[in-house]
């Protein structure tokens, strides 16, 4: 079984939910505490050993790109005033020379267009695709290294999912289930924003996957789905029955940042959870 060495991050969204933020400053970059969603997603990928980042940008993105590069007169100036503690913090900013690349998706014409954008680079080999505005947090176990376990085990393709109330199934990809083993569950088919009350489960598909590239075989055909878009749920499920396909339920907490409320509360979260600011906040709150 080949390893997951490489990692599709499709960013070249309009973050139309958070306008006017987002008009000139990309969703991806937006911190939750003092990180930028991005940076969440790419230590997710370290952390679950992939190598390779492949960021699908567009116009108006290339902030991502100055995000992963040298900042040189910041840095030559924290360097010559000794503080340490901030060029510390750039650290994680710092991909290893050629562990980045960037190709552009010129159309908004989906999520399924955008990881095909990313197809010569991927390759013949299984991939992660990490949607950085889902903020799938744990930080002992996190949610990509949950999955590639999974598919150590079970090789194919495994998709995180999370148990959603019955009413919000239509807004994501639910999961028809088959044997489920613990937190993995067998898929049986993933329908699209099913319509109220015909969902198969309550089991939502939360941006993380692991693919096989023969779903880049699939999209060439450039098929358009919900909303006239090309879809990767839709170029996804016919893997299904073809290759083993597992959805691993994510043990950990989801905030959508992509939704404005989301993204307040996980500032709020994880900000709580910092013991330089934790319990400044925490008294704070206590108070309005
Ligand atoms: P969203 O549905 O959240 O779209 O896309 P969006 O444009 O980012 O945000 P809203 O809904 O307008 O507020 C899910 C993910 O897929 C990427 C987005 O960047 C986001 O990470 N995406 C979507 C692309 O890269 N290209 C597309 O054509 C569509």
């Amino acid at each position: 079984m080949k390893p997951v060495r490489k990692a599709v991050f499709p960013v070249a969204g309009f973050g139309t939910r958070f306008l006017p933020a987002t008009k000139s400053v990309p969703k991806e970059l937006l911190p939750v505490v003092d990180r930028p969603l991005i940076q969440y997603a790419v230590d997710e990928a370290l952390a679950a050993g992939i190598e390779q980042m492949i960021f699908v940008t567009g116009r108006s993105k290339h902030a991502i790109e100055d995000y992963f590069d040298r900042a040189f007169e910041v840095e030559s100036d924290l360097l010559s005033k000794e503080k340490f503690d901030l060029l510390e913090a750039l650290s994680g900013t710092r991909l290893a020379p050629g562990q980045a690349a960037f190709v552009r998706q010129q159309e908004m014409a989906g999520l399924g267009h955008a990881v095909w954008c990313a197809r010569h680079l991927v390759g013949d080999e299984p991939f992660a695709v990490l949607l950085a505005d889902e903020l799938l947090w744990n930080p002992a176990s996190p949610c990509l290294r949950q999955m590639r376990e999974t598919y150590d085990a079970k090789g194919g393709n495994v998709i995180a999912v999370l148990e959603v109330p019955e009413a919000h199934t239509q807004r994501y990809g639910i999961v028809d289930p088959g044997r489920v083993e613990g937190a993995v569950t067998e898929v049986k088919a993933v329908v699209e924003k099913p319509r109220a009350g015909t969902a198969p489960s309550r089991l939502a598909a939360v941006g993380r996957y692991i693919l096989q590239p023969e779903v880049m075989r699939i999209l060439d055909a450039g098929e358009r789905g919900a909303g006239g878009e090309i879809q990767l749920t839709d170029a996804m499920a016919k893997l299904i029955g073809r290759q083993p396909f597992h959805a691993q339920t994510f043990a950990g907490v989801r905030y959508d940042c992509g939704d404005k409320l989301g993204f307040l509360q996980a500032n709020i979260a994880l900000a709580l959870e910092r013991p330089d600011m934790g319990p400044h906040l925490r008294e704070w709150l206590g108070t309005i």
